[in-house]
């Protein structure tokens, strides 16, 4: 099957045997339910939703979120959102600062034929990208960032957010659309209460600066932020009025395992849809398989990932190309067997692969391209 096509229906494509390992694998049915779930969230809020596209990289997907009801999707670099873009897809905020001549002089060459906003926390980023959109005619939307407690990108003074957002709003050639503020040091703390602490801080610090925004006479626009961690939360809160959530489309076993509202024990409505097969390629001792999947194939930033397989056992990496299965007692792998392994970080695995190989009930429906990896800048 040529990557990028739709390949074949249903049940009629080559079976998982046939795939070459190690393979990054989307259980489709999960992909589609996951989006589908999403979707009724977000019916029953009055926010809107911009999915964020690093955690697949691929038109393909966002097009199916934002037909299944997101207002357009965000993406994290320029050159993403150029692939976006060539994908079809036609409403992308970019959610890191673009900053440099050469790079302004690219986005605003992609805003003469796509609709594209960027976020932006300094005054000199704003100048840049007003000379380089006055040079080619075009009125860029620009949102101003404001750290809302990550201690990343962002205004952190409320002085300073004034100067700026009126400094956007003045020029002739970037329009002020919005705010991002954006908490991802806490979507993934294992303590709800601390989740939903650290949210409430950073829903009272983004409408005190909204507040700031709006009393000074400017107009305030969108207030995007939030990822999948904080969802639910997000959802009861005042300041966004539009979410950003990536990993909700995949999981991974960080996610998987969060407690989801303050229900103990409650568990996110997303499951895992993607997953990286693996081959047995030695058995060394009677309880160790070791497969065909290491540091090239599956990410290490987000901890350990989590093998499939019918007995317990743990997973170690064992150099780039390899992992090794112990298993308490004897292996029931064999030689040539296949084994399913969850990644710890869906986004840094899916940037390890070229393609996905997209599976429904066993066999291979289709291979999606992983379009914009390696679109780092
Ligand atoms: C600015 C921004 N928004 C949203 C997200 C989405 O977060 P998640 O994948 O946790 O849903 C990220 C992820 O890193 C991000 O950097």
């Amino acid at each position: 099957m040529t990557p990028g096509t739709a390949g074949t229906k249903a049940g009629i494509g080559p079976p998982l045997a046939e795939v070459d390992t190690p393979a990054l694998l989307i259980d489709v049915d999960v992909l589609e339910a996951n989006i589908a779930t999403m979707a009724t969230l977000m019916a029953g809020s009055p926010l809107r939703y911009r999915p964020h596209t690093k955690t697949h990289k691929s038109p393909v997907i966002a097009q199916m979120q934002t037909a299944a009801g997101a207002d357009g999707v965000c993406c994290a670099k320029l050159a993403e959102a150029r692939i976006l873009a060539a994908g079809g897809c036609d409403d992308i905020l970019i959610t890191s600062p673009v900053v440099g001549a050469h790079k302004a002089a690219g986005l605003v060459e992609l805003a003469t034929t796509a609709r594209v906003a960027v976020v932006a926390d300094d005054a000199g980023n704003a100048a840049e990208l007003e000379a380089a959109a006055a040079a080619v005619g075009v009125t860029l939307r620009v949102l101003i960032e404001i750290d809302v407690g990550q201690g990343r990108c962002g205004v952190r003074d409320i002085e300073d957010v004034l100067r700026l957002a009126e400094r956007v709003a003045a020029s002739p050639s970037l329009d002020l659309a919005g705010v991002q503020g954006y908490q991802g040091a806490i979507q993934l703390d294992p303590s709800y209460a601390e989740r939903r602490a650290g949210t409430e801080l950073a829903h009272e610090r983004l409408l005190r600066f909204t507040t700031r925004l709006r009393d000074a006479g400017l107009p305030v626009g969108v207030r995007t932020g939030g990822g999948t961690g904080t969802l639910a939360i997000d959802l009861t809160l005042p300041a966004l009025s539009e979410l950003q959530p990536g990993s909700y489309v995949f999981m991974d076993t960080v996610y998987g395992s969060l407690q989801w509202s303050q229900e103990p024990g409650s568990t996110p409505p997303f499951a895992s849809a993607l997953s990286v097969l693996a081959t047995v390629i030695s058995r060394p001792e009677a309880g160790t398989a070791i497969i065909d999947a290491g540091h090239k194939a599956l990410s290490a930033d987000g901890g350990t990932p989590q093998p499939l397989t019918e007995s317990q056992c743990t997973f170690a990496f064992a150099g780039d190309e390899h992992a090794r299965l112990d298993f308490d007692g004897p292996c029931p792998l064999a030689l040539g067997d296949t084994v399913a392994v969850t990644p710890s970080h869906c986004d840094t695995t899916v940037n390890l692969h070229d393609i996905f190989t997209v599976v429904r009930a066993g066999t291979v429906e289709a291979i999606w391209q992983v379009a914009a990896r390696g679109a780092i800048h």
